[in-house]
């Protein structure tokens, strides 16, 4: 058995053979980087057609099995890295989060209980103590890395649903829902992410709970509608149990007026939750933190890392404010963290999370802010939202081109306008030029819609990215377009 011995190990054996299989891989990478291409530009059935698992008895051994993973994964994979990749919130990596995830792997730690992971807990504990900081929370490490975005707003919400109940004397957590729960709201903006929805019917609670709050000309939340939501839930007799703020939309970068929707909230004792996901990134910023101005008096907040903190997917993480709410998801598993450790003091992070089994994530952005430095990774955060700002004045001085609206973060918001024709014209070319651009390999757009009509979106997140490559990609747009109304 030890000549073959698959595992991961201390033996002479293992650690050749890992040796052998990270600089197979590492050498792959290094020539797929080289790939001037951004996608090869094979359709779905294409995919289908040429991959196939090859699951034999004997298997193939570590190195065929990577060189297929080379064949059929890695040459079709999109260049992220790209200069014309930027369709998505969807960032580029920074080279110490991979060597980051050399380290997660091999270690392969698990963040549930301080016995899987000591130095791991310690870190990420360290870690959310000192982004708390960041946002302006009292001291404290109430607060957990996960997944992502998604999850982190699933916390936020069950524990502000759990909350709500808690001051009725009801526990969800013991006894589940009770009453009517058709009356039991969330406010969120028409922008906010569609994992509020997701969330609540996740929760009991279906889509039919969430209130949507008007915006304004950018996107954001519109106090006055917000005021007028809750003054109409109270006179229907519902009751809201939190508002969800967002700090970065997903298309047009928006960020909700924090301040002015706590200041609704606290009048009626709601629980905010800011969606952080995106526009978190500030808190690094050196042009551009004022713009989360009032992000310390939510109570609870998404932030993502694998949006432009640049780590690798995933790397999330969720903070609350008052750490006496983590009580109303406590579970004690006598093989975790038991009576007997906590009276110790040994600290674990299962009772944060809903995950049991997790990934050490927070060493990435630990080794991150670390190798950069605040400064440099501000300028790279930065750089994004002033890229932005240079495209759309140009995209605005492009008469083929129409700007959608200004921008707020690192996203810019544009239709290619044909010579003629109306609102679904415009809608279905826009649409054609996204499509036709990825199938050419050449670049990623982004297509989505604003007030209900398709537009194009340029996520400029990388900032190995300057104006002068945007113009190539503009360039390309126009002339696809030109091309398509053509047809
Ligand atoms: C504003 C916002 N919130 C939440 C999410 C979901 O984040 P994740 O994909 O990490 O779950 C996204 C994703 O783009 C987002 O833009």
């Amino acid at each position: 058995m030890s000549d073959l011995n698959p595992i991961l190990s201390g033996s002479a054996q293992s650690i050749a053979a890992y040796q052998e299989a990270i600089e197979q891989s590492t050498q792959a990478v290094v020539q797929w980087l080289k790939q001037p291409e951004m996608y090869q530009g094979k359709t779905v059935a294409e995919l289908r057609e040429r991959i196939n698992l090859e699951f034999t008895s004997q298997g193939l051994g570590n190195q065929a099995a990577i060189e297929r993973a080379v064949e059929y994964f890695l040459k079709d994979s999109l260049s992220v890295h790209h200069p014309q990749c930027v369709a998505h919130l969807h960032c580029p990596s920074l080279v110490i989060s991979q060597a980051a995830e050399v380290l997660i792997n091999a270690t392969n730690q698990s963040m549930d209980s301080w016995d899987q992971s000591p130095s791991a807990t310690i870190i990420e504990m360290k870690l959310i103590e000192w982004l708390r900081a960041q946002v302006g929370y009292p001291a404290g490490d109430a607060g957990v890395f996960t997944s992502g975005g998604t999850q982190s707003n699933l916390m936020g919400l069950m524990l502000a649903r759990d909350a709500f109940f808690a001051r009725q004397g009801h526990s969800v957590q013991q006894h589940g829902l009770t009453g009517n729960l058709s009356k039991i709201k969330v406010l969120c903006s028409e922008n906010a992410h569609f994992s509020v929805q997701k969330n609540m019917a996740l929760m009991g609670l279906g889509y039919q709970s969430v209130t949507l709050v008007k915006t304004d000309a950018f996107s954001r939340m519109d106090v006055n509608d917000l005021a007028q939501k809750l003054a109409e839930a109270k006179a229907n007799g519902e009751q809201v149990m939190a508002i969800v703020a967002t700090a970065g939309t997903t298309d047009a970068g928006a960020i909700d007026p924090l301040a002015d929707i706590a200041a609704l909230a606290a009048e009626q004792q709601i629980w905010v939750h800011v969606d952080a996901a995106w526009g978190g990134a500030l808190l690094l910023s050196e042009k551009y933190r004022h713009f989360l101005n009032g992000l310390e008096l939510a109570d609870s907040v998404t932030l993502d890392f694998h949006k432009q903190f640049f780590q690798t997917i995933s790397c999330g993480a969720f903070l609350l404010k008052d750490a006496r709410h983590y009580q109303l998801m406590r579970y004690q598993a006598a093989y975790l963290n038991s009576d007997f450790d906590e009276e110790q003091g040994v600290p674990n992070l299962v009772s944060k999370s809903l995950q049991t089994t997790r990934r050490f994530d927070a060493l990435k952005l630990w080794m991150g802010l670390e190798a950069l430095g605040k400064k440099q990774y501000a300028e790279i955060i930065d750089n994004g939202v002033t890229l932005a700002q240079q495209v759309a004045q140009f995209v605005a001085e492009q008469p083929q081109l129409e700007l959608v609206m200004q921008p707020q973060l690192a996203s810019v918001l544009f239709r290619f306008r044909p010579e003629k024709g109306d609102t679904a014209r415009v809608a279905l070319l826009n649409q054609r030029i996204g499509d036709a651009l990825l199938a050419s390999g050449s670049a990623n757009v982004g297509v989505t819609e604003a007030d209900g009509v398709t537009c194009l979106k340029l996520t400029l997140l990388n900032p190995t990215v300057c104006l002068e490559d945007v113009k190539v990609l503009l360039a390309s747009v126009v002339a696809c377009g030109q091309q398509l109304q053509n047809a």
